[in-house]
C-alpha cells in the first residue's frame, strides 16, 4: 500500500515546500525513510552544473543523505517560472499523468512514505483539459491542505476543502501557516476554518523569518500523517 500525502495550498506561495519539508523531517524523527516528490516544476535555477528548481532542492535537502535524485523527485521540469501549462507549450512538453504517476509509483516502491507538493493551488491547469487536481486524484493520495494565513484564505480554504471531498480523495488535514506577520485576527480566522473544515488541523505554524522547516516539524502532528504506529 502507498503511504503518502499530497501537498495542496490555498494558493502559490503559502508555504507548500516548506510545510512538505516540515513534514518530511517530522516522518523522518518517527524513523520513516521518506521520499519527497514535486512531480512539476516550473521555474530552474543552474546548480552545480544542471538545471534544478528551488523545490527540488529544498526537498530533497529535507530528505538528507541518500535522498533520491532530483530528476526522480521532479521528473517534470519546466525552465520558465510561470503557470505550467504555459510554460510546458512554449517548450513543446505537454504534460501528460502517466509519465508522474509512475515515477510516483517508483519511489513509493521503495520508500516508506512520499510527500508530493503539488504546484500553485488546486485547480491550476496543467493543460487544455488537466489540472493539478487531476494529479492528485491520480496518484490517490490524502491530500494536506496548506491554508496561508492571509486575508481572503477562509475562501480559498472552503473552495479547496469542497474540491478535494468533490475529487473523492481523501482529506488528511490542514495546516496553518503564518506568511503574513501583519494580518489581524489571525487566531479567529484559524477558529473559522477549524469550525468548517472537515479535517484535522495538524499544526499551526508561526511567521519565522527564514522559514527553517526542521523547526517547524516540531509543531505537526506527524502521527495524524503517518499514524499512531509509526
Ligand atoms: N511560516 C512562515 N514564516 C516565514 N516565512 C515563510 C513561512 N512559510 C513560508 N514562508 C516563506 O514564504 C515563501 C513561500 O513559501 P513556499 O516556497 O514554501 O511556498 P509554496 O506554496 O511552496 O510556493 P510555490 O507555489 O511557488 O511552490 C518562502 O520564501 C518561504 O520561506
Ligand atoms: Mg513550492
Amino acid at each position: 500500500m502507498t503511504r503518502g500525502v499530497f501537498v495542496t495550498g490555498t494558493d502559490t506561495g503559502v508555504g507548500k515546500t516548506f510545510v512538505a519539508c516540515a513534514i518530511v523531517h517530522a516522518l523522518r524523527a518517527r524513523g520513516l525513510r521518506v521520499a519527497p516528490m514535486k512531480p512539476v516544476a516550473a521555474g530552474a535555477v543552474w546548480r552545480d552544473g544542471a538545471w534544478a528548481n528551488e523545490d527540488t532542492l529544498a526537498l530533497a535537502g529535507a530528505a538528507g543523505a541518500g535522498a533520491p535524485s532530483l530528476d526522480a523527485i521532479t521528473p517534470l521540469l519546466l525552465r520558465d517560472p510561470m503557470a505550467p501549462h504555459i510554460a510546458a507549450a512554449r517548450e513543446g512538453m505537454p504534460i501528460a499523468l502517466a509519465p508522474l504517476v509512475e515515477a510516483h509509483r517508483r519511489l513509493a516502491s521503495q520508500w516508506d512514505f512520499t510527500v508530493v507538493e503539488g504546484v500553485g493551488g488546486f485547480h491550476v491547469p496543467l493543460g487544455p483539459s488537466l489540472d493539478a487536481r487531476d494529479l492528485a486524484r491520480a496518484l490517490g493520495l490524502p491530500v494536506v491542505l496548506v491554508v496561508g494565513l492571509r486575508l481572503g484564505c477562509l475562501n480559498h480554504a472552503l473552495l479547496t476543502a469542497e474540491s478535494i471531498e468533490r475529487a473523492g480523495l481523501a482529506f488528511a488535514g490542514w495546516i496553518a501557516n503564518a506568511i503574513d506577520p501583519r494580518m489581524s485576527a489571525a487566531d479567529e480566522n484559524v477558529a473559522a476554518l477549524a469550525g468548517r473544515l472537515p479535517a484535522p488541523l495538524i499544526g499551526r505554524l508561526p511567521f519565522t523569518p527564514g522559514a527553517d522547516p526542521r523547526a517547524a516539524a516540531g509543531l505537526l502532528d506527524a502521527s495524524a500523517l503517518a499514524g499512531p504506529g509509526a
